[in-house]
């Protein structure tokens, strides 16, 4: 198998699986769409509405895809796959039937309830002059959400009851019904499996950093950071989440008729009842894909178009490297506000990979023949070391050679597990 891949979405996540998918011997081309210029120094790029089923497709035919990989959420809720499977290339992401898993929090609890999965307790407030009712019901720590996709930023999680007060009501004014959640105590893992129906293949666990600030202080972002393995993590948990949450979750789906078929992400709290699921995402996770495919042994490619074609479960387990893998996001001055965009970045490098660190493209563009940023979160360096705290060093060491004004960075990204603050 020779395959041409083309891999939809213009972010770091994008970046990680297109070099991933370059290390894969059995993958002949790699076509981006849109991409960004660091995808572009390892795979052709086109131009594509990536929202668009039609765009997508005209995109596979012109490069004459043998497998089609969409990165974000947004195209799979939209039925982007859906398109793309019945135009007759095969694609990992799953139908905008499966996506709601992600892109409706009220399928995703339903489905839960049904397959016995822990979650937390939620409500629906539409109405603002239920408002002040519904929150008193909850606390005394408050979780207001934008009942929809928001990329992580519509959440706050706060015990000041005025904050989440004033946080639900913006959202009402701005006519988006609020969601309150219970709080799950407790240290957040990402489970990434390749889910093909019934099929549910594991990654390594991983832990995303989602304050803007050092010691998990500020607003919440699309993640700063991550890192995987985790050492903290027991083996039993790990096992648990896979049986007791993310096998019930792709039966249940499957009875239902909307088999999931691509990247199921389980976003857990584990806390003293064990663990409970914060949120399904229907696609890889954004930054922890850049530590853990920065491990993966096992070619991409293969896995992927596996997923894609159902025969997940013909393949082995997929290899890890040893040692561990840590990527630090380089955001634009005031991020996760308005962010600055347009200033110009020096010091990413050719792209190549030092053996220690690579640079991933998030949100740049080429103007003038510069870099300059285009986007809130603009670069991640991913790094990878005998352990935790080598990968941390490899990491930071890497960034101080980069350059972009007003930009900002945390400075403890795995802090905690290296210094063992973490426990279950
Ligand atoms: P979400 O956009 O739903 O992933 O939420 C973003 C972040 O808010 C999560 O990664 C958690 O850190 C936090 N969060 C969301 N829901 C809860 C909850 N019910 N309990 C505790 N923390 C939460
Ligand atoms: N890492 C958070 C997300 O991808 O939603």
């Amino acid at each position: 198998m020779r395959v041409r891949v083309l891999v939809i979405g213009a972010g770091a996540r994008e970046h990680a699986l297109v070099a991933a998918l370059r290390r894969d011997p059995s993958v002949r081309e790699v076509f981006a769409a849109p991409g960004n210029p660091g995808i572009g120094q390892l795979a052709q790029l086109e131009a594509v509405d990536p929202t668009s089923g039609e765009s997508v497709v005209a995109v596979a035919k012109k490069v004459a895809a043998d497998l089609v990989v969409i990165g974000p959420e947004v195209p799979l809720v939209l039925g982007v796959a859906d398109a793309v499977r019945d135009a007759g290339f095969a694609c990992f992401g799953p139908s905008a039937a499966a996506a709601r898993i992600e892109g409706s929090k009220a399928f995703a609890k339903d489905v839960m309830s049904a397959a016995g999965v822990k979650t937390a307790h939620s409500e629906i407030v539409d109405n603002p002059a239920e408002l002040d009712a519904a929150l008193d019901r909850f606390g005394p720590t408050w979780v207001v959400k934008d009942d929809g996709l928001a990329a992580g930023k519509g959440v706050v999680v706060t015990k000041d009851r005025s904050a989440a007060r004033v946080h639900a009501a913006d959202l009402l004014e701005q006519g988006h019904p609020v969601l309150l959640e219970s709080f799950l105590d407790g240290p957040e893992v990402s489970l990434f499996c390749l889910v093909d129906g019934a099929t549910v293949v594991p990654l390594l666990p991983a832990q995303d950093h989602k304050r803007v600030g050092d010691g998990d202080t500020g607003p919440n972002t699309g993640g700063m950071g991550a890192y995987a393995p985790l050492p903290w993590l027991p083996e039993t948990v790990l096992t648990d989440i896979v049986e007791q949450v993310v096998r019930p979750v792709a039966a249940e789906l499957v009875r239902r008729d909307n088999g999931f078929s691509g990247l199921l992400y389980a976003g857990l709290a584990v806390g003293e009842e064990g663990p409970a699921v914060i949120e399904f995402n229907c696609r890889f996770g954004d930054p922890e894909t850049q530590a853990v495919l920065a491990l993966l042994e096992s070619p991409l490619g293969e896995l992927l178009d596996a997923t894609a074609k159902g025969t997940l479960a013909e393949l082995d387990a997929p290899r890890w490297r040893d040692g561990a893998a840590v990527t630090v996001v380089l955001a634009a001055e005031n991020y996760p506000g308005a962010p600055r965009l347009g200033d110009v970045i020096s010091g990413t490098g050719d792209g190549s990979s030092s053996d220690a660190a690579t640079v991933l493209h998030a949100g740049t563009a080429a103007r003038d023949g510069a870099l300059v940023s285009s986007g809130g979160r603009v670069l991640n360096v991913v790094a990878t070391g005998a352990d935790l705290a080598e990968a941390r060093a490899h990491a930071y060491d890497r960034l101080a050679t980069i350059k972009l004004p007003g930009s900002h960075f945390r400075t403890d990204i795995a802090l905690a597990a290296v210094s063992n603050d973490i426990s279950v």
